[in-house]
């Protein structure tokens, strides 16, 4: 039997639990990743597949991440393997855990590159820079803060630093303090944009843009695409959520959990992109900026808003927070192992992983500017990493996750961990973890690779 308490503690009440998730899940991938995948794709279409693989997949194998962490009380490897034996099933399981602490890793190491950029945009919205910026000029202080390998390498090395700090104390002290001050915060500051969006910005354009589906614009990788981000914004399919699952106490609901922290993740994304793309089509810009999208756009309006100083600085601020409690959980995985198996310490184990990822990151970001032309399929370093991770190691960990729960667990041991009251959503959960989200998972892929 696993232990019904882990040894890393547990969350002080159901809300702290749900506050850490959306912490994880609420991050660059909802404000930077979001829109410029989107605005990549074509938007319309693209949202559609993706807001379908959040609530078809996302939500059940989110469900079914935290029921695994639960039950098993320990890092995600140790949890497979103990819930393995459990239910009588090969060790090999154990490897679920193992790709789930690699993409986390990998994700940590750009992820943190991508938070420089954030940080960096504090020092320029606060010292006034964006203020009568035109397009042109925006792209300009986006293209020269790409070009300067030292100035990203130090912010890089100063979000990695933050990082480590707080995983190297233990995730629950003051993350959720953070979060339930600044996650409200961040979500009205959006609302505030939105509302300069309406007033100044392109409304009806952006609006079209993000809602009106064009399904000759979505190619099957753009499908792959919207799955890849489904997974990333909710932080599934590598144990993050799995970790934090395995600090909530038995009585939470499983269900309500997830549907909380599904809504808010989504609600935060969907802002992001009504405000942004309104100040873009305005502007003249197209929607294909690729990763600088946020970047180059948002500058716009902070220059030209009233009290856009403050409102800019602010928002670059909560943007690094949301990023810096999303990144925790990147880590946390790996960390809790290495305490668990290697009797290290946190802080030692902590500091392996941040050294690890802050090295890998470095790669990430000489790919923008010095090491621009070493390319494979036409990416960078940076690039590669976000597609590996995104689109190919998370959907496969969701996949492992969904046949361990809907297929090689007992339906006794789901239906005890997930005591679920009302027994249609059980069945309607049950069905989607079974069937609706590891063949989709599966179909999305050969259809990617050309199979089908
Ligand atoms: N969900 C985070 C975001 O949207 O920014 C990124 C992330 C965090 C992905 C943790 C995966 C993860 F395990």
């Amino acid at each position: 039997m696993p232990a019904t308490v882990s040894i890393h503690g547990q969350w002080s009440t159901r809300l702290a639990f749900v506050l850490a998730a959306t912490g994880s899940a609420v991050g660059l991938g909802n404000i930077w990743r979001f829109p410029y995948i989107a605005g990549d794709n074509g938007g319309g279409a693209f949202v559609l597949v993706y807001l379908a693989c959040i609530l078809l997949i996302g939500l059940p194998i989110m469900m079914g991440e935290i029921l695994l962490g639960r039950r098993g009380r320990q890092s995600p490897i140790n949890t497979m393997l103990t819930l393995a034996r459990e239910e009588g099933l090969s060790r090999s399981w154990g490897l679920m855990g193992w790709i789930g602490v690699l993409a986390g890793f990998l994700i940590l190491s750009f992820y943190s590159v991508i938070a420089g950029w954030a940080l960096a945009y504090v020092f320029k919205a606060g010292t006034g820079s964006f203020s009568g910026l035109d397009a042109e000029g925006s792209a300009e202080v986006f293209g020269a803060m790409l070009a300067n390998p030292e100035g990203l390498l130090a912010w890089h090395t100063i979000f990695m630093v933050m990082t480590a700090m707080v995983v190297a104390r233990g995730v629950r002290s003051g993350l959720e303090r953070a979060v339930t001050i600044l996650m409200p915060a961040l979500v009205v500051l959006l609302i505030v944009l939105v509302g300069y969006s309406m007033a100044q910005g392109a409304f009806m354009d952006g609006l079209r843009f993000l809602f009106q589906p064009d399904f000759t614009a979505l190619s099957p990788n753009a499908v792959l695409l919207a799955m890849g981000q489904a997974f990333f914004t909710l932080s599934l399919g590598m144990g993050a959520i799995m970790v934090y699952g395995s600090y909530l106490s038995s009585e939470a609901s499983i269900a309500k959990t997830s549907g909380s922290v599904v809504a808010a993740d989504t609600v935060v994304a969907l802002l992001a992109g009504l405000a942004i793309f309104p100040i873009l089509f305005a502007a003249g810009l197209s929607p294909e900026q690729g990763p600088g999208l946020i970047f180059v756009t948002l500058p716009l309006a902070f220059g030209e808003m009233p009290f856009g100083v403050f409102f800019g600085t602010l928002f670059f601020v909560l943007l690094v927070f949301a990023a810096w409690t999303s990144a925790i959980s990147l880590i946390e995985p790996a960390v809790a192992f290495m305490v668990e198996n290697l009797q290290l310490n946190r802080v030692f184990a902590t500091t392996v992983v941040a050294m690890l990822a802050w090295t890998l990151g470095i790669a990430a970001l000489l790919s923008l500017n010095v090491w621009s032309d070493y390319t494979l399929f036409d990416r960078g370093v940076l690039d590669i990493l976000d597609y590996l991770t995104a689109n190919i190691l998370l959907p496969l960990g969701g996949f492992l996750i969904a046949l361990f729960v809907g297929w090689r667990m007992t339906e006794r041991s789901v239906q005890s961990e997930l005591r679920l009251t009302l027994g249609g959503i059980y069945t309607v959960w049950y069905f989607l973890v079974r069937y609706v989200a590891p063949i989709a998972i599966l179909l999305v892929f050969l259809r990617a690779v050309g199979l089908i």
